[in-house]
């Protein structure tokens, strides 16, 4: 019953056609207790100077506040995936908090690496409180990871101002960049976290780079994912969910699933375009863009559903202007798959115009 009135809140939501939200419902069976939570991530609310900020990455987020105010039923809580500011500023980050605080329920917070390298997350934790922290609700246990930290090295002594060490981390094809990482200390404190846990236990646990390796030459990478995995792979239940990547994303390793939530401010080059390069699934980034179509900067953002039922997880996109896909999890074959796409004689052909 629950399900059936929450997927007519999102019906009515499919009219607006531009949604940068996420929307996840939980129904673990040993949970017990239907719930949603609706999930936001990269903003990158860039600051130009003065009052002045980049105006269309404000009004992804101003559009994902005022949908996520307008769910039927009312979300649980919300998440926020990361990559609030553009480049980690104080002005950044309060004009994010500003339109924000305009969200009605409690806001969950994780760190972008846009947060993060220029001060080190000291003025996002005034703001946003802890860098990793664990709770529960309703039978779920939740965790949030800040997955974006790298070697002291690179940190503290490669760079000669924080400005051109944000400005390094910024570039998504930047060599001069470094692999992120959740790190000893914080692996240490999530073994702990879950050590008081029975097995049983569904779990959700929030990072911003996926916990997952898929493509190091743009950060689509977290050094230690294996050592997390390794944290994760007992319990019978876990779902990762991710930002940074700006594109529909999925994955099921064990019995840890992975999914990717969409920008409300840039889209990054379709899946689809990764068969060009082959064995190493991503292509070189030569120009910035690389979309089906270049001249719509909205191409591939959108929203989508996430039904957690079973702990498995499906997911509904609804993309601007594009045919909606749905991505299933197949028990025969015991993995997730595109519903459209998944045999490889539907693949779309790789897109080969930049
Ligand atoms: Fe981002
Ligand atoms: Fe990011």
């Amino acid at each position: 019953m629950q399900r059936r009135r929450f997927l007519q809140g999102t019906g009515l939501l499919a009219a607006g056609q531009i949604l940068p939200i996420s929307l996840v419902e939980l129904a673990f069976a040993e949970a017990g207790q239907n719930f949603a939570f609706a999930y936001i991530s990269d903003s990158h609310i860039q600051h130009i100077k003065g009052s002045q900020f980049v105006r269309n990455w404000d009004r992804g987020l101003i559009r994902a506040v005022a949908e996520t105010n307008l769910l039927s039923p009312k979300p649980d809580f919300i998440v926020f995936g990361g990559d609030l500011a553009q480049l980690g500023s104080k002005e950044e980050l309060d004009h994010g908090a500003e339109m924000l605080s305009a969200l009605k329920g409690k806001v969950h917070h994780v760190m972008g690496e846009h947060d993060y390298y220029l001060d080190l997350g000291e003025y996002w934790s005034r703001l946003f409180g802890p860098h990793y922290y664990s709770f529960d609700h309703k039978g779920v246990h939740f965790v949030v990871l800040n997955s974006i930290l790298t070697d002291d090295d690179w940190i503290y002594r490669r760079w000669p101002t924080p400005q051109q060490r944000m400005a390094e981390m910024a570039g998504l094809d930047n060599p001069n960049g470094s692999p992120f990482m959740v790190g000893e200390k914080q692996r240490q404190w999530l073994k702990d976290d879950l050590a008081k846990l029975d097995r049983t236990t569904p779990l959700v646990v929030f990072s911003h780079s996926p916990l997952q390796k898929i493509y190091k030459g743009w950060n689509f990478w977290t050094e230690d994912a294996e050592e997390v995995q390794n944290l994760l792979k007992d319990f019978r239940k876990v779902t990762v969910l991710y930002g940074h990547v700006h594109q529909i994303q999925y994955n099921r390793i064990g019995a840890i699933s992975f999914n990717s939530v969409m920008a409300t401010a840039w889209p990054w080059p379709y899946p689809t375009a990764y068969a060009q390069a082959g064995e190493v699934h991503l292509p070189k980034l030569t120009v910035p863009m690389n979309r089906a179509d270049p001249f719509f900067e909205r191409d591939a953002t959108g929203w989508q559903f996430i039904d957690m039922a079973s702990g498995n997880v499906d997911l509904h996109y609804t993309l601007y202007e594009n045919r909606s896909r749905v991505v299933r999890f197949n028990p025969q074959t015991g993995q997730p798959e595109d519903s459209v796409y998944q045999t490889e004689s539907a693949r779309m052909a790789p897109q080969n115009h930049y």
